[in-house]
């Protein structure tokens, strides 16, 4: 008789480690990590880790939890480091909002400060724009990069902006596609350790998130986007990665522009010193949160946006990635425009609202492999608290043709609304979190 080698044992069962969560226990830090990497190998299947999350879903994770859990899905794929580029990295997180366009202006204003800013970014899903189309309105530009060629941009230019290759987390990937059609991505240990898994894995030192609640956020509740902000500022934190976080408001729209290229166009007034006051106000907050990260607490943000100087680097950072900056960008060969129907103030813009319009347009996709419509999109002419006309202008919806406006009026129905008396401001940014630990 021969030998015969005996397959593998696997040290742990997926329905014990099931059956615990789902009674409210804690999973051990061997067994979850084993769990994520059977999951990855195969060995778990989808149907088991999907009950898995449901329980997670229900009953929580403690913090160790979630930190082993982010840590293992690190593990499943490739880790970058920029430990021999000889200066600071820093990076920001967006939860993702309608308008934000903030990378944009961001990433150039802190790299002009000598900071590396390694910035990787996704495509639109949904309702909130990606930021990697809105870059591709820009002629020429390149969201590609090999790893050997953003680290040369992060050397001579400070700031790259470039889509994630799929080595990052690859646990993270398959999981938040079981997620989305399991009804179990709102889980605030899954959402944390899904971001964050990619932000620890790309290798910053330091880490800036822009958590949003309000109507076009992902997380709407105010106290749940601020439970999010700390479990990750935790996480952060836990794996060596300085992080801290702003809530900011997403009831309305940022700025004045929503879709692709028209947000392009806005991103360049505020790099040229001008732009809305809250696209300028969020740039200058986190610009302030991560130079303070990269120990730069006192640089002047505000000169650098009006002598120049993000100006520069955000020309070099596009020049970098084969764009041409002085190119024209797309514009809307068709639009339409809505007006007060009296004097008032503008109460109200619904983010939410806004979002799928310019979603409906064409700015954003459906489907992961849908193409954008880089000049579709929404230019505000009043935000909440203006003082308007009756026939002034309100908001003027454009794309290269008229064939999808009318589904996006509909969206925009009741998104909208107009009062005597001026509404109360709110802050843009709410609350600052650090860690406590
Ligand atoms: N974004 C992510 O990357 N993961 C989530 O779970 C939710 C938002």
């Amino acid at each position: 008789m021969s030998d015969t080698t005996p397959s593998a044992v696997e040290p742990f069962d997926a329905v014990d480690v099931i059956r615990t969560k789902r009674d409210g226990g804690r999973i051990d830090e061997g067994a979850l990590r084993w769990m994520i990497d059977a999951f990855t190998r195969g060995y778990v299947a989808d149907a088991q880790m999907a009950a898995f999350a449901m329980a997670v879903l229900l009953n929580g994770m403690e913090r160790d939890e979630i930190r082993v859990m982010t840590d293992a899905m690190i593990a499943s794929g490739e880790r970058m480091s920029f430990a021999g580029l000889g200066k600071p990295t820093v990076d920001k997180h967006s939860t993702g909002g309608v308008g934000d366009k903030i990378t944009l202006p961001l990433a150039p204003l802190v790299a002009a400060f000598g900071v590396a800013v390694p910035q990787l970014s996704g495509r639109g899903l949904g309702h909130t724009g990606g930021t990697l189309d809105k870059l591709e309105s820009i002629p020429g530009w390149r969201a590609a990069l090999s790893n050997d060629e953003m680290t040369a941009q992060l050397r001579d230019v400070g700031a790259v902006i470039c889509a994630a290759g799929s080595g990052l987390a690859p646990a993270d990937k398959r999981l938040y596609a079981l997620r989305d059609v399991t009804g179990t991505v709102e889980a605030i240990p899954l959402i944390a350790s899904s971001i964050m898994s990619k932000k620890i894995a790309e290798g910053t030192d330091a880490l800036v998130l822009d958590v949003k609640f309000g109507s076009g956020a992902f997380m709407r509740d105010f106290d749940r986007a601020r439970e999010l902000a700390r479990t990750m500022v935790e996480l952060g934190t836990d794996s060596g990665v300085r992080t801290t976080a702003l809530l900011t408001d997403m009831d309305a729209p940022l700025g004045l522009a929503i879709g692709n290229a028209n947000e392009v166009r806005e991103s360049v007034e505020v790099l040229a010193g001008g732009g809305p006051a809250d696209v300028v106000e969020l740039t200058v907050a986190l610009a302030r949160e991560m130079l303070a990260l990269a120990g730069r607490p006192d640089a002047d943000v505000e000169g650098a946006l009006r002598d120049g100087r993000a100006m520069d680097a955000w020309r070099r950072m596009i020049l970098a990635q084969d764009g041409d900056p002085d190119a024209p960008l797309p514009v809307a060969a068709e639009t339409h425009t809505v007006v007060a129907p009296r004097d008032g103030y503008v109460m109200r813009l619904d983010a939410y609202g806004f979002g799928v319009a310019a979603w409906r347009l064409g700015a954003g996709r459906a489907r992961a492999e849908d193409p954008v419509l880089h000049s579709a999109g929404i230019d505000l002419h009043a935000k909440p608290g203006d003082r308007v006309s009756a026939g002034q202008p309100l908001f003027t919806i454009g794309g290269p043709d008229d064939t999808r406006f009318a589904r996006a009026l509909d969206s925009l129905e009741g998104a909208w609304e107009l009062g005597d008396a001026a509404p109360e401001r709110t802050p843009l940014v709410r609350e600052r979190i650090a860690s406590t630990s």
